[in-house]
C-alpha cells in the first residue's frame, strides 16, 4: 500500500505545514487538492507546490464544501485522502480575557472540519485506502487558562474525528471476526508547535526544542497509506521530536 496515485485533498493548504505536507504527497506520487480561502495566498502556494491542483472554497460554508467534494470527486473520480489544517491559535491572559471573538476564530478550525469531514465522508468510505487526518495539540492533555478556548476547539475536533473513526469502523469493518474490511481511518496527529525553516532563519538563536517540523507532518501524512487501516483507525499519534 502507498499513497502513489490517490487523491488527496489538503484542506487548509496555503501554511507552511500546508505547502509541506503536499509537497510530501506531490513527491510520493499522490494527486493533491489543496483547499483555501484565500487567492493570494493560493497562488503563493501554487509556485510552491506546482505538481498539485488547487481549489478556492470557504471551509466554513457547508453548501461549499459539499460542492468541492462532489466537483473533486466528479474530475479525479475519487477522493482517498483528506488533510484538514484549518486551525489557527489565539491566547490570551486568562480565564476571563478569553474574548467571544477569539473563540469565533477557534471554532472555525472545528466548524471546518464537520464541513470537510460530512462532504467527503462517502468518498473516503468508497476509496480503497480512505484517510482522514487532523494536527491536534498536546494542550488537549494540559489545558491551560491561557489557551482555554483554543484547547477546547482543539478538544471538539479530537472528538470529532474520533466519531468519524467510528463511523469508518461502522461503514465498513461489520464484525471483529473480518478487520482486514476495514479500509479508512481517521487519525490525530498531536504536536506542540510546528518550525519551519523561515522561522529557524529569522531567529538562529533558538533551539526550537520539541518543536515539529513541517516536514515531519508531511512524511507522517504520506506514512497514512503505509499502515494498516484497521490499527490506524482511531489513533492519535505524537509527531512530537
Ligand atoms: N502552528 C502551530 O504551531 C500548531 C500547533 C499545534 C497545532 N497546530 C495545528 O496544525 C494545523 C495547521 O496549522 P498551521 O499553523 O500550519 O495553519 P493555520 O494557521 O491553522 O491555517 C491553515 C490554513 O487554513 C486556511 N483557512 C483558514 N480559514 C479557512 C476557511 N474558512 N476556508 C478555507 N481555508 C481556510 C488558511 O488559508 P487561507 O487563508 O488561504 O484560507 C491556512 O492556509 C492547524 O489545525 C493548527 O491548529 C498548529
Amino acid at each position: 500500500m502507498s499513497v502513489d496515485g490517490r487523491v488527496v485533498a489538503v484542506a487548509g493548504a496555503t501554511s507552511s505545514s500546508g505547502v509541506a505536507t503536499a509537497r510530501a504527497l506531490v513527491s510520493a506520487g499522490a494527486r493533491v487538492v489543496a483547499v483555501g480561502s484565500n487567492v493570494e495566498r493560493l497562488s503563493a502556494f501554487e509556485r510552491s507546490v506546482p505538481g498539485a491542483s488547487t481549489r478556492v472554497c470557504d471551509l466554513s460554508k457547508l453548501a461549499a464544501v459539499d460542492e468541492l467534494a462532489s466537483s473533486v470527486t466528479q474530475e479525479f473520480g475519487a477522493v482517498d485522502g483528506l488533510i484538514h489544517l484549518v486551525g489557527g491559535w489565539r491566547g490570551a491572559a486568562g480565564i476571563t480575557a478569553q474574548s467571544d471573538d477569539d473563540w469565533v476564530a477557534m471554532d472555525a478550525g472545528f466548524t471546518t472540519l464537520r464541513n470537510t469531514s460530512r462532504a467527503f465522508f462517502d468518498a473516503l468510505v468508497s476509496s480503497e485506502a480512505g484517510r482522514l487526518a487532523i494536527v491536534s495539540s498536546t494542550s488537549v492533555e494540559r489545558p491551560t487558562a491561557g489557551g482555554a478556548s483554543y484547547t477546547a476547539a482543539k478538544a471538539a475536533a479530537e472528538s470529532w474525528v474520533r466519531s468519524v473513526a467510528d463511523g469508518f469502523r461502522r461503514a465498513q469493518s461489520g464484525s471483529t471476526t473480518s478487520p482486514r474490511a476495514q479500509r479508512a481511518a481517521a487519525v490525530r496527529f498531536a504536536i506542540t508547535a510546528f518550525v519551519d525553516d523561515d522561522m529557524r532563519r529569522d531567529n538562529p538563536e533558538k533551539s526550537y526544542s520539541g518543536f515539529t517540523d513541517v516536514d515531519a507532518l508531511g512524511q507522517a501524512v504520506v506514512g497514512l497509506w503505509q499502515g494498516v487501516a484497521a490499527e490506524l483507525n482511531d489513533a492519535r499519534i505524537s509527531l512530537i521530536p
